[in-house]
């Protein structure tokens, strides 16, 4: 085989009169009958080859039976391109390069889509073929942006003096609220290890350990329902610090993201210092802890205005105890009927009894409901949203977590409605002073809102039993665009608290003891205060490439039944391999079909 010298993206005008070799893959090429063209390609771009048969006899012979994704070396010279058949969408436009000799590596079977048009494919064909589908010039950025940013987040940890160290993957449960991957004990019969939701437990016992300054890009494993930003397994910048307070890791934090941004994509526009609201703010102004700022809409409650109207089910919900909230869009009003009708049924999929919608006036607002208000509540209204005419209100009444549940769909859909959503834009925020805990009506018991390990808030701790959840926590999330970029905490430190709030949480003496007696033992020995957050890479990286699902940013993704096409995992395996590890399987009932009980 030749000696590859260069990559052919690289090849410039500089170049001209270079004999070079080049290898890589055959993307398109065009049999002009006395000449033939290649578009050839490899991960740092593509250049033209030209095989003339008045040149090289044998270069041309090879070049016509060429097909799509053939692998070659081509050895050649670099030459000008003829003045008009420069190319100034290529980066290597100006020049091609003259075949003196094509060599096929590698021959292929039909594919089943052609590089170049699989972002049109159905995603399962894509994910089938993979390695196809990461030939292409966005999924090939895609690999390098991640890259990058890991690389940024490496090289700003390494220099703020923490530690790089890689935990178990073998592990036992670590509570992150999804299911556990476990895996099953050859040399132990009947005991299992859990995959690590994240190494939440190992970064604090490091901290014990005097690491004072810990960051893994961890791979964590949770078996929960999927969805464009969820996947079975996924990257965490996990980060841990001793001797710090919240300040500290959000300061850490904050330099660290704007700083790796700043590498990769220049020219982006980033806000800092990130604005902060409070769990309760971005409740009340936008029904979710994971607001996007990209845009304003935020709610303004008229439970009060609006309670006291005559329309009965204002009445109603405000005495029930529910709330009435809503938002502005500017200048909407001019909506079609069927444009409103999709906000309807959208407020309606979001358990909402429906949304009510005015448009403003001069001073009046028009819908049938104004019929039933007051000139002066009219007035009010108007100015409680700040609104003018030609501005539209939408209002939700109703049980306050159903409110805000569907008042954040309708603007995160109006967002997208009017373009606001733009990805060129990034909005980080801080939201801060999370709860400590939330009430599970179903299993009739506290949750964590975070993980069991958070600090409650000082000035709380008086509270911690006798008003859960009152308790504010010293736990703070990164949003970004909507989601929810990362998480992290205050932990406690001692085993006299950690003992306190499992018990809060409905652990017995016994069962925390199973569970994290090694942990509260580490406590007695020496852990120092400390605090951290774990940042999730395949969204930072998605958010950064403008994709909206994290598929798109994980080389080998799952669907979302959790299934690797290209691997085919799951799979079953042999019951000799079930036997070693002392495993039955037990195949759930098939549901009983309708026809089959006729
Ligand atoms: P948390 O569970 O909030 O916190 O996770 C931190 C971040 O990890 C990302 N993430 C995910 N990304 C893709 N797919 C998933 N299934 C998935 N689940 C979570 C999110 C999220 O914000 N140990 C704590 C952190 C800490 O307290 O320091 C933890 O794991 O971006």
């Amino acid at each position: 085989m030749m000696k590859r010298t260069h990559k052919c993206g690289q090849l410039q005008s500089e170049d001209v009169g270079q004999a070079v070799v080049l290898m890589g893959w055959v993307r398109r090429h065009r049999d002009h009958g006395r000449v033939v063209f290649l578009d050839l390609w490899d991960r740092d771009g593509i250049v033209q080859i030209v095989a003339d048969p008045a040149i090289y006899e044998g270069a041309y012979e090879v070049a016509q039976s060429l097909r799509d994704e053939y692998v070659v070396a081509v050895q050649g010279v670099v030459r000008e391109r003829p003045a008009g058949a420069e190319n100034l969408a290529l980066a290597t436009g100006a020049i091609e390069v003259a075949a003196a000799r094509i060599e096929v590596l590698n021959t292929v079977s039909p594919l089943p889509f052609p590089v170049e048009d699989a972002a049109s494919v159905d995603e399962t064909v894509r994910l089938r073929y993979r390695y196809l589908d990461l030939r292409r010039a966005e999924m090939q950025q895609n690999l390098r942006l991640r890259h990058e940013v890991v690389k940024g987040l490496r090289n700003a940890l390494d220099e703020a003096t923490f530690l790089e160290v890689e935990t178990p993957v073998l592990t036992r449960s670590t509570p992150e609220g999804a299911r556990d991957y476990l895996v099953p004990s050859r040399v132990h019969p009947g005991e299992f290890y859990a995959l690590p939701q994240s190494p939440q437990q190992m970064k604090q016992l490091l901290m014990v350990a005097g690491v004072d300054r810990y960051f893994q890009i961890a791979r964590c494993f949770r078996d929960e329902d999927l969805r464009a930003d969820r996947q079975p397994e996924f990257t965490q910048l996990d980060l841990e610090m001793s001797f710090v307070d919240q300040e500290d890791v959000l300061d850490l934090t904050e330099g660290m993201i704007a700083r790796v941004v700043k590498a990769v994509q220049p020219d982006r526009e980033l806000l800092t210092p990130f604005p902060r609201l409070t769990y309760d703010e971005s409740m009340a102004l936008y029904g979710t802890d994971k607001p996007d700022l990209r845009w304003g809409m935020a709610f303004v409650d008229c439970t009060e205005l609006l309670g006291a109207t005559e329309v009965r089910i204002f009445r109603q919900v405000s005495a029930e105890g529910g709330a009435i909230k809503g938002f502005r869009v500017t200048g909407y009003s001019g909506a079609t009927e069927a444009e409103l009708e999709t906000l309807q049924v959208l407020s309606r999929e979001l358990g909402a009894a429906g949304v009510i919608w005015f448009h403003v006036g001069e001073g009046t607002l028009e819908a049938p409901v104004a019929r039933h208000l007051a000139a002066e509540e009219q007035r009010m209204l108007i100015r409680a949203f700040d609104a003018g005419p030609g501005d539209q209100l939408f209002l939700v009444a109703g049980e306050p977590t159903t409110v805000h549940r569907a008042l954040d769909g309708l603007r995160r859909e109006m967002g997208r409605r009017l373009g606001l959503d733009d990805p060129a834009k990034l909005a980080f925020a801080w939201v801060v002073d999370f709860p400590l805990v939330k009430w599970d009506a179903e299993g009739q018991r506290w949750d964590a809102e975070h993980h069991p390990f958070t600090h409650p808030k000082m000035e709380d701790l008086a509270i911690l039993e006798t008003d859960p959840a009152a308790v504010r926590a010293d736990c703070y999330d990164l949003v970004c665009n909507g989601w929810e970029l990362g998480s992290g905490s205050i932990r406690i430190h001692k085993r006299e608290l950690q003992t306190q709030v499992l018990a809060l949480l409905g652990y017995t003496t016994e069962t925390a003891e199973a569970s994290f007696g090694h942990l509260m033992e580490a406590f007695e020995y020496g852990a120092p205060p400390h605090g951290g957050i774990a940042i999730g890479i395949d969204r930072l990286v998605a958010i950064l490439a403008g994709t909206d699902t994290i598929r798109d940013v994980i080389a080998f993704p799952k669907t979302r039944q959790a299934v690797d096409l290209m691997m085919r995992a799951p799979a079953p395996v042999s019951s000799a391999q079930l036997g070693e590890i002392h495993v039955r399987v037990v195949r759930p009932r098939p549901a009983r079909s309708d026809a089959g009980a006729e």
